[in-house]
């Protein structure tokens, strides 16, 4: 529970792990970043890509995303779109002055029989060749089971599949073809199963839904306590939200206090809690508003907004 939670504990450095490092005002929060056990820097806000497809599509959000100073870029097989994303930054990183160490790119394994369990390191190879780089930042196994459109309903062994798709991402760390592994999607028990055969490679990330009506709290203190940073996915809402949450009226008052938009409240009462966000935007100016969350949201409204998800 959220309330149980110290909050002036909140905006405090991630144990062990998060080194939140606010260098300038202006340029503010676009140059936060968590350190990885890797000794990596994972910027606190990054750019999703979820739904962004077309070599034309991916490049106009790109040039815009990397010009306002996004530097995380978050894809995955099964948004296909890696190799738009490759073709793009080819010639957009040089053209913002920018080589490849300049930015953090991560993609995920397909929880489906063909790409994941044994086949995962071949699936990262795959993927490594669509983006046109040599490794990415960041690799995560998708789902802890199957998506469920991906099979008939078989009788598989999850907590077997996940351990083989572990130990193939861990020796491509090993092998550099990705700097650091993670996961999505996972609860408590999953983290807790992978946590105990872990084949030398702790997760350094567990990405999930994470919004104002989506979030549990256990889980965020479970993944503080292991050094395990969460990254937020719907940090606007999602395809299963109930609630319009930037039409929310909780939302809307708390932005139109702070002179913020609902959008920023949103991200804002992520980040506050040492979640990582990846907002996705087509429009320059939102996304220039995602990357300022320079400002406080008050413990009362923060758990006002917390409280949407009982509502
Ligand atoms: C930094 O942010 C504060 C409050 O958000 C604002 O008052 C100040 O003008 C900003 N400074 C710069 C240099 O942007
Ligand atoms: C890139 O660097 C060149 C030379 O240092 C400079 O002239 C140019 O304005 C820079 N472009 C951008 C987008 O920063
Ligand atoms: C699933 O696989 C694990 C090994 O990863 C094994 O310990 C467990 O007994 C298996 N479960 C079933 C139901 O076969
Ligand atoms: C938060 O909740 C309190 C009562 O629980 C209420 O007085 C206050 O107006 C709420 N704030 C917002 C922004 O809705």
């Amino acid at each position: 529970m959220l309330s149980q939670i110290n909050l002036f504990l909140l905006p405090i450095l991630l144990i062990g792990l998060a080194i939140i490092q606010a260098e300038e005002n202006a340029s503010l929060t676009q140059k936060l970043t968590v350190t990885l056990p890797s000794g990596d820097r994972m910027p606190v806000i990054g750019f999703g890509t979820y739904r962004l497809r077309g070599d034309s599509k991916v490049k106009q959000a790109l040039d815009n995303a990397l010009g306002v100073g996004y530097r995380l870029f978050d894809t995955a097989e099964v948004y296909e779109n890696e190799e738009s994303i490759g073709k793009a930054l080819k010639e957009l990183l040089p053209k913002h002055n920018l080589t490849r160490k300049d930015i953090f790119i991560t993609s995920k394994v397909a929880s489906r029989p063909e790409s994941s369990g044994a086949n995962s390191y071949e699936s990262l190879r795959h993927s490594l060749t669509r983006l046109d780089t040599s490794y990415v930042d960041l690799y995560l196994i998708h789902s802890p089971e199957y998506f469920s459109h991906s099979v008939a309903n078989g009788n598989f062994n999850f907590s077997k599949i996940r351990d083989e798709t572990w130990k193939q991402l861990a020796k491509a760390q090993k092998d550099g073809l990705t700097r650091n592994i993670g996961v999505s999607n996972f609860h408590i028990n999953h983290l807790a199963e992978l946590l105990s055969n872990d084949h030398g490679v702790k997760p350094a990330v567990n990405q999930v839904q994470w919004n104002p009506e989506h979030h549990r709290d256990n889980l965020l203190e479970f993944c503080r306590s292991h050094n395990i940073a969460l990254q937020a996915y719907f940090s606007l809402g999602g395809d299963r939200n109930k609630i319009n949450l930037l039409e929310n009226a909780v939302v809307k008052k708390v932005a139109e206090k702070l002179g913020k938009t609902p959008g920023q409240v949103l991200l804002r009462w992520a980040v506050q809690q040492n979640v990582l966000v990846i907002p996705k935007s087509l429009n320059r100016v939102h996304m220039i508003e995602n990357l300022d969350l320079n400002f406080k949201i008050s413990d009362e409204d923060m758990k006002n907004l917390s409280n949407l998800q009982n509502s």
